[in-house]
């Protein structure tokens, strides 16, 4: 059994003696399920699934299908809207203002995408404010959504007026773990992708390991009273503590600017007193920067590129080190692990998925089905 959830954990999964696995497309069948059962259409319900089981694929279990007992929380609290759609309320040309207007953000967030690829592929550049949206889960996603288009991009998140994270120099909650993610296409090759919280670990992590009962990685936390504790319970049982950002005041600094790119430039807002979330809803905001690359002079981008990550990789390993990674290739190392071996899931979490299946009106006999597709 896994002692602590790392910051770099390791790209192949460990099944341990009590977590069971599930193949993706099983899962993704009963996300799909859950979803139609609750109220979304069709689509809506294909596009929740793509994106949480891509999470659980990439190794990223902390945005994956775990994320589903809040969202039916917030649901059954009026929060998320379902089979509601990104609107444009203003089109600048190379700048789009998008709404989410609280819709499941795995349909707004692809959709804002969507008219920011469509904008960079004829003007060389587009940047789009995306605001209010229910949670947008894994930013990676709508990296990779733009380079597929074969487009760079740099996306700028906030977590509105959910702090959980502790400023530099600080130790109560003044901001939430506000996501940084860059991408850059490869030729013929799987992109780069760099994504991540700006605190040391994503919140769902210490999700995972309180739902798992392990320790996470020194460093990360504060109690309420700012001592350092490696104990998830203090995300998640009274008195609340806080998370730390990533890189002293570098990681701090960035997750001000995400606040400020991503809550205030997209015409949403920002973490203070009179915005603190009080219900189940994650509200993200989201400004995003969609480059074409062939719009440079830059006929040797790619090679460039490459002749780099040959360069880089060419470094001595450390000691216990097993290889150098470029961004987004451990995702990619526990993409094709998972989908051979199947999606482990811990039974805290399968049970409380299990239980959202049932609110959402799912009957016994067809939540079994999928119970019976553990392994
Ligand atoms: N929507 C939200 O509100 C929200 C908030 C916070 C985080 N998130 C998401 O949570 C997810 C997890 O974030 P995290 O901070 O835990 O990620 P993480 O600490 O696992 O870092 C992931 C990034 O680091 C790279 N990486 C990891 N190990 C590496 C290694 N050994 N060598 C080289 N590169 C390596 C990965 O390729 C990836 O780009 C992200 O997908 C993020 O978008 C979402």
């Amino acid at each position: 059994m896994e002692t602590s959830v790392a910051m770099n954990a390791s790209p192949t999964s460990n099944p341990s003696a009590v977590e069971r696995r599930i193949a993706a497309d099983t899962l993704h069948a009963y996300v799909r399920a859950i979803w139609e059962h609750a109220g979304s259409a069709p689509r809506e319900a294909e596009l929740v699934a793509d994106h949480l089981v891509m999470s659980n694929l990439s190794g990223h279990d902390s945005h994956g299908v775990g994320m589903i007992p809040r969202y039916v929380a917030s649901l059954g609290e009026d929060q998320l809207k379902l089979n509601t759609h990104a609107e444009i309320v203003r089109d600048a040309g190379a700048v789009l203002t998008v709404d989410g207007r609280k819709g499941f953000g795995q349909v707004v967030a692809y959709e804002a995408m969507e008219h920011g690829i469509e904008r960079a592929k004829k003007l060389g550049v587009c940047a789009v404010g995306l605001r209010n949206a229910h949670h947008i889960g894994r930013i990676g996603h709508w990296a990779e959504q733009c380079a597929k288009a074969g487009l760079v991009s740099f996306h700028f998140v906030n977590v509105a007026g959910d702090p959980l994270v502790a400023p530099f120099g600080g130790i109560d909650r003044r901001f939430g773990t506000n996501p940084f993610c860059a991408a850059y296409p490869r030729d013929g090759k799987s992109p780069l992708v760099l994504d991540f919280a700006t605190a040391g670990i994503a919140y769902g992590k210490t999700r995972v390991a309180y739902n798992k009962g392990v320790k996470v990685a020194p460093g990360m936390l504060l109690d309420h009273e700012g001592r350092p504790t490696i104990e998830p319970k203090v995300m998640h049982e009274e008195p609340f503590g806080s998370l730390t950002a990533f890189g002293l005041h570098k990681g701090s600094g960035l997750a001000a600017l995400c606040e400020i790119f991503g809550g205030a430039l997209s015409g949403g807002y920002t973490t203070h007193d009179s915005t603190l979330e009080t219900s189940s809803a994650i509200i993200n905001c989201m400004t995003s920067v969609i480059l074409d690359p062939n719009a440079f002079d830059a006929p040797a981008a790619q090679a460039e590129a490459e002749a780099f990550l040959e360069w880089m990789k060419a470094s001595p390993r450390a000691e216990g080190v097993d290889a150098i990674y470029a961004p987004g290739e451990p995702e990619e190392a526990r993409r094709a692990d998972r989908t051979a071996n199947g999606i482990a899931i811990d039974p805290t979490t399968w049970k409380q998925i299990r239980d959202s299946a049932a609110k959402s009106g799912m009957t016994e006999a067809e939540i079994e089905k999928f119970d019976g597709a553990l392994r």
